[in-house]
């Protein structure tokens, strides 16, 4: 059994937060964002929006595209690092949400690979015959776990969330392979120390320290090169493909430097590259399938295209899907 994706969707946020916002909150610059990101805006949950609400809002336009009721899905995937809860899981909630009562739910800790290990499971559960159709979302309300007074990364993140329903095909072969991985040794250079078991909140004394995220900057850019050229290598030599071969590259949309760098190292054009970054910032797990949706529904992607998916993020953990688009363009 194959399995294909049939519909995209996304949702984000209102609330646009602008470089020049930004140059009022910390001491930075539109020019300093803008060179050494890419970032020129971002998207940001209001009071009373949580991960929840796009994971839904994002679900719904992906199963509207694929044309399918939410009783027929048998698996929801949510990759987030910012859960509604530590428990119980989102998926649950978006389940609930959905009226998807015949699915098995549950997250899935990735940090920015979120969505692709995601697919790579409902790839994997369709493959096996376990299952027919899966809901894999990659959701984030990230401005939450930001410290507002730290331009080192407040300026980076952006909330949102992306969703694509995945179904078996006996003769369409959509997605054609997924390559996960993970380098557990690096794992304190991008963490959220705190609501785990280590340093867990008490009534009596809770450090918001403790709950913004920490980064090593630099490493983490040098590691993210390397290991989105690595994933996306192993894609291309599972299918025997070289990278000239592809009809778009849609990356992780970090950095608009770490996105040049891994499409230098393919030696892939800019044409080929989907950038999108400039608006919402990194969404983390969000970023591939908003994008993936924007690419969908402007107009990027025709029946038969090779489009090469590429992750990084926290873990460290990193991926790749190498996908066989089976939709026509939504304007045809
Ligand atoms: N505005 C102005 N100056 C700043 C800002 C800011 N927002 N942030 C840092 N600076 C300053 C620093 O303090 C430093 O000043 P100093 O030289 O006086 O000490 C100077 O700019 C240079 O700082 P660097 O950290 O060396 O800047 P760099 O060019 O490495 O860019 C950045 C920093 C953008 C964080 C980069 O390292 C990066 O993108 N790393 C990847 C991080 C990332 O994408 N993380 C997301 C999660 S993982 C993922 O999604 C892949």
């Amino acid at each position: 059994m194959n399995a294909t994706i049939t519909g995209t969707g996304s949702a984000l946020p209102a609330k646009i937060l602008t470089n020049a916002d930004l140059e009022l909150m910390v001491d930075t610059s539109d020019e300093w964002i803008t060179s050494r990101t890419g970032i020129k805006e971002r998207r940001i949950a209001a009071a009373g929006e949580y991960t929840s609400t796009f994971a839904a809002e994002a679900a719904r336009r992906a199963i509207s595209m694929a044309g399918i009721s939410p009783e027929e899905l048998d698996l929801i995937i949510v990759g987030t690092v910012t859960p509604d809860f530590p428990f119980p899981s989102t998926a649950c909630i978006i389940q609930n949400e959905l009226g998807a009562c015949n699915a098995v739910a549950f997250d899935v800790s990735a940090a920015c690979s979120g969505f692709i290990y995601g697919l790579s499971i409902a790839d994997s559960f369709i493959r096996s015959g376990r299952i027919k159709k899966a809901l894999v979302i990659g959701a984030e309300v990230l401005s939450r776990v930001v410290d507002w007074s730290d331009r080192n990364t407040c300026i980076l993140f952006g909330d949102g969330a992306g969703a694509a329903i995945v179904e078996a095909a006996e003769d369409l072969k959509g997605i054609l392979s997924t390559h996960i991985f993970s380098n557990g040794s690096c794992w304190n250079l991008l963490y959220q120390p705190g609501s785990g078991s280590r340093n867990p909140a008490t009534d009596r004394s809770v450090d918001p320290a403790l709950f913004f995220i920490n980064m090593e900057g630099n490493e983490v850019f040098k590691h993210a090169v390397r290991a989105m050229e690595e994933a996306a290598l192993a894609a291309l030599e599972a299918n025997g493909m070289t990278a000239s071969e592809l009809s778009l590259f849609i990356p992780h949309q970090a950095n608009i430097r770490i996105v040049n760098a891994t499409a230098k190292r393919l030696a892939l054009p800019a044409e080929k590259v989907f950038i999108n970054l400039h608006n919402y910032g990194n969404t983390s797990a969000a970023s591939i399938p908003i994008a993936l949706d924007e690419a969908n529904r402007q107009g990027w992607l025709k029946r038969g295209d090779s489009i090469l998916l590429d992750a990084f993020g926290g873990g460290f953990t990193y991926g790749s899907a190498l996908l066989r688009w089976q939709l026509d363009p939504l304007n045809s």
